[in-house]
């Protein structure tokens, strides 16, 4: 009979110990899938990653070169075909980057970039128009536009010159 005991007891020892191990491995699984729920996605993810910056970008750089506000900037860069593929990977690597990708930046600084060309208030907001109306044609959405904004934005002092 006191055998028959220790055998249940330890059964139920090894019983409660499997449960146990269960119960803290559902936690661990719960607490992985909460970390991950309030884990903030970067504006890099929800804009799409680095294939619809690219899209974006084409679409932006279209924009400028036909707008008849600014595309006078743009004209020997449009001409020119290498040195536009060199322009528009900047600006996705530029974007990637400020966004939170896993891009490097490696053009110059804003202010060397853009200095001499006498680039105004009102070119500026015209280029802004001209990235929106790109954001929108993926239908990027209000909150992503804005952040990107937000982190262009403050580039303004150092492109505009007058
Ligand atoms: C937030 C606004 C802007 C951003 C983020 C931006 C970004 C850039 C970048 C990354 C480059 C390439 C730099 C390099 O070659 O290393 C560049 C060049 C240039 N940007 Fe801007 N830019 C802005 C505003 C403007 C405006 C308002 C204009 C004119 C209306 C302009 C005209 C140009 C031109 C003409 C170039 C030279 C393109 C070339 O390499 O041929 N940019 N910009």
């Amino acid at each position: 009979m006191r055998k028959i005991l220790i055998v249940a007891a330890i059964a139920t020892a090894v019983a409660l110990g499997c449960l146990n191990t269960e119960v803290v491995s559902a936690q661990n699984k719960n607490a992985a899938k909460a970390a991950k729920m309030a884990k903030p996605k970067s504006l890099f993810s929800r804009l799409g990653g680095k294939k619809a910056i690219t899209a974006v970008v084409d679409e932006f750089v279209n924009n400028c070169a036909t707008d008849t506000r600014i595309n006078k900037f743009f004209m020997d860069t449009a001409k020119d075909k290498k040195r536009l593929g060199k322009f528009k990977n900047n600006l996705v690597n530029q974007i990637c980057q400020a966004s939170g990708g896993p891009c490097k930046y490696t053009g110059k600084d804003m202010k060397t970039a853009h200095k001499g060309m006498g680039i105004s208030g009102a070119d500026f907001d015209a280029l802004v128009e001209d990235l929106v109306k790109a954001l929108d044609k993926f239908n990027v959405g209000a909150t992503e536009k804005g952040e990107l904004l937000g982190a262009l934005g403050p580039m303004k002092s150092d492109i505009v010159e007058k």
